[in-house]
């Protein structure tokens, strides 16, 4: 079969190893899952019983618009919903950025690491991918603002960064944009924005008010505890709304996640409880792993990096071995981070039981 070529420089997107399949391939009865930067806690029971109420409907396509939900956003974030794009989980959003910006010949600028996606998204394109390294685990965003050139039309950031979860106050995220000309979109990737205890971290939608080639995306995957669903969202210029609804499939977001994002949405309160309890999961994984003489990067997000690099098993061995002993976290090395492991911050259980095993490895 003769594939477009820009297929050859592509891998496949290696997801976290589900639950059931470890269960299964170990014989274990109970598996923990710090793999996936995903919540530990469940959707709000509220919005449970949203959805299932919802399940009478399916006989009949979702709206296409999302017209509640982006009404509900608008309201939130004082935008129109003119200015709110909705996608099947933000990366289908980075799909379709993707699509009305990038080309052969186009170029797109991102940290090395980052997440995945980026880098997938534009190669999909056949365009360039322009990879500045990280300094001290960090984006570092004079030497992205010094990659930029004319060819340059998407920067992806992440903010929190991933795989890191490090932070970048925005003040120094404005000067990397006012670096960007209007033609050129800046991406401001903020999945994790909720758990951040920086106080200017709703000072990305001030920078989206002011330059309108930015496009800042959120989701519902992660405090909300939705990503079984799949759902995300962009806040972005007409403009660019009005470019993505060309390319965007229709129905392209399910009417239970449109359902369950609305219910959620009036919830809101209840998130400080849950950024209460990931700042704790934190502070117990810190805590810990120094107890173990094992060293992590500091995080403002839901998972840290944790060095693994002087256990008594090969660093990148310690995935299989902890999986083994029921416990799934991701690789450092396929994210370009050899020597460490990327842990989600579990419930108190699941935190004591990953520094159990990990403890069992130090031996
Ligand atoms: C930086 C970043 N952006 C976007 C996403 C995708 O989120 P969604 O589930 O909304 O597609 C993730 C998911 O892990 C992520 O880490």
């Amino acid at each position: 079969m003769k594939f477009v070529p820009q297929l050859e420089n592509m891998t496949p997107y290696v997801a976290g190893t589900p639950i059931e399949v470890v269960a299964r391939r170990y014989g274990l009865e109970r598996v923990i899952k710090l793999a996936s930067n995903e919540s530990p806690l469940p959707p709000f029971p509220e919005v449970l019983e949203t959805i299932t109420q919802k399940f009478h409907d399916l006989n009949r396509y979702p709206d296409s618009e999302c017209r509640d939900l982006k009404t509900a956003l608008a309201g939130r974030y004082g935008v129109a919903p003119e200015e709110i794009i909705i996608g099947n989980g933000s990366c289908e959003l980075l799909i379709w950025l993707s699509l009305i910006m990038l080309e052969p010949g186009a170029e797109a600028v991102f940290s090395d690491p980052t997440f995945l996606v980026y880098e997938e998204v534009t190669r999909a394109r056949g365009a360039t991918p322009v990879k500045v390294p990280l300094k001290d685990f960090a984006n570092d965003l004079d030497a992205l603002a010094a990659a930029v050139t004319g060819k340059t039309r998407i920067v992806f950031l992440t903010n929190p960064h991933n795989p890191t979860g490090s932070y970048q106050p925005y003040s120094r995220v404005a000067k990397l944009a006012a670096k960007i000309s209007e033609n050129c979109l800046l991406v401001l990737d903020e999945a994790y924005n909720e758990y951040v205890e920086a106080p200017d971290s709703q000072d990305g939608l001030k920078l989206r008010r002011e330059q309108p080639n930015i496009v800042m995306l959120r989701t519902f995957s992660k405090i909300y505890g939705l990503c079984g669903l799949r759902v995300g969202y962009g806040i972005c210029s007409q403009e660019v709304m009005d470019a993505v609804d060309k390319v965007r499939q229709p129905f392209n977001v399910n009417m239970l996640a449109q359902a369950a994002a609305l219910r959620s949405l009036g919830l809101e309160a209840r998130l400080q409880e849950r950024r209460a309890r990931n700042r704790d999961g934190r502070r117990q994984l810190y805590d810990g792993l120094a107890a173990l003489g094992v060293t992590n990067i500091p995080t403002q997000s839901n998972f840290m990096l944790v060095d693994v690099g002087e256990l008594s098993v090969p660093a990148d061995d310690v995935p299989e071995e902890l999986m083994r002993r029921g416990v799934i976290v991701r690789p450092g090395r396929p994210l370009a981070c050899p020597g460490y492991i990327r842990v989600s911050v579990g419930t108190e259980e699941e935190n004591g039981i990953f520094l159990e095993q990990l403890a069992d490895l130090k031996k």
